[in-house]
């Protein structure tokens, strides 16, 4: 889902996160595993503080594990706990408690020594589109359950989902918030991992642009998937030997446009192997 964001738009998503706020104990934010930073909202520090954060790096499966492991030292704060988490095959929902628990500790702490039941911790996920939260609320609830983002218009009553064992209850509405497309590495990034619709950008340039990382980060990788034994510097010759070694070839000319669509799809679905396209040295983190 590629939704194009308007001032307007954006006001009122940080409103309905606002509002929400109140409700609940603690903020699970889901990111992009494979590009953590460009998959936030940069406001996101601004618009929840004073909640304790879980940050979740969501499709852990997909991305450099040794990469996934400096973004969990690195987003790691006092009131933040990041984990990683592949919620589509379920896996790290245990370490996710346990990094809500962990928040909410000295408060329930404080809660039973007066003698009174913390309950369950209620929590909101939010995070941009196509991060994964409507696969993590049904992993977590253990069953389907239609997630919808806010209508405009429609006001409905909020439904808190139980979670599996009941130490967690979750809002229905996930809070959608939207990507900074200012800079443009954000938009690349998104749209080279499929965040965003390639129709934002040019099919081309966001292939350009994979390759050009892909390249650099992962030139092992890129050779074996493409049998290659050089990789060309030039990113634009790489991706025509890319073309030719498929066989995308048309009157002796590589047929850029599927070479293009070949690499993106092949990144997109792992078969070039697990990779991430930022790391917290790239953002001054490390
Ligand atoms: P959203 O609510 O934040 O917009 O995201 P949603 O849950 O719809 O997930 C977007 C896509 O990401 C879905 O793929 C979903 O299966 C996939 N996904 C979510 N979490 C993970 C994960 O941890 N690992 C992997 N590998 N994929 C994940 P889709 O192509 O839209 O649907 P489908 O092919 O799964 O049916």
């Amino acid at each position: 889902m590629a939704i194009q964001w308007f001032p307007g738009h954006m006001a009122k998503a940080r409103r309905q996160v606002t509002e929400k706020l109140k409700l609940i104990d603690v903020v699970i934010e889901l990111v992009d595993a494979r590009v953590p930073q460009s998959s936030r909202n940069p406001m996101v520090d601004e618009i929840t503080e004073g909640k304790p954060r879980l940050i979740v790096l969501n499709k852990a499966d997909m991305a450099d594990p040794v990469v996934t492991d400096a973004w969990l030292r690195a987003l790691k704060r006092d009131d933040v706990e990041v984990v990683a988490v592949d919620a589509k095959h379920s896996k790290g929902l245990k370490q996710l408690m346990s990094g809500a628990e962990k928040l909410m500790q000295e408060k329930h702490d404080r809660m039973r020594e007066k003698g009174r039941n913390p309950g369950p911790i209620r929590a909101l996920i939010i995070g941009i589109p196509n991060v994964g939260k409507s696969t993590l609320i049904n992993r977590l609830a253990g069953r389907n359950i239609a997630v919808t983002g806010d209508r405009p218009g429609v006001t409905k009553r909020q439904q808190w989902i139980k979670m599996k064992g009941g130490e967690m209850e979750l809002l229905d509405t996930p809070g959608i918030l939207w990507p900074k497309f200012e800079d443009q590495m954000v938009g690349y990034r998104l749209a080279a991992t499929g965040a965003i619709k390639d129709d934002i950008l040019n099919l081309d340039d966001i292939a350009l642009y994979a390759t050009r990382e892909l390249s650099a980060r992962y030139p092992e990788q890129l050779k074996e998937r493409f049998k290659i034994d050089q990789l060309p510097e030039d990113a634009v010759e790489l991706l025509e030997l890319i073309g030719k070694k498929r066989g995308l070839v048309s009157g002796g000319y590589v047929d850029f446009e599927k070479a293009s669509e070949l690499l993106l799809n092949e990144l997109r679905h792992e078969k070039i192997g697990r990779v991430s396209l930022e790391t917290p040295a790239d953002h001054d983190m490390a």
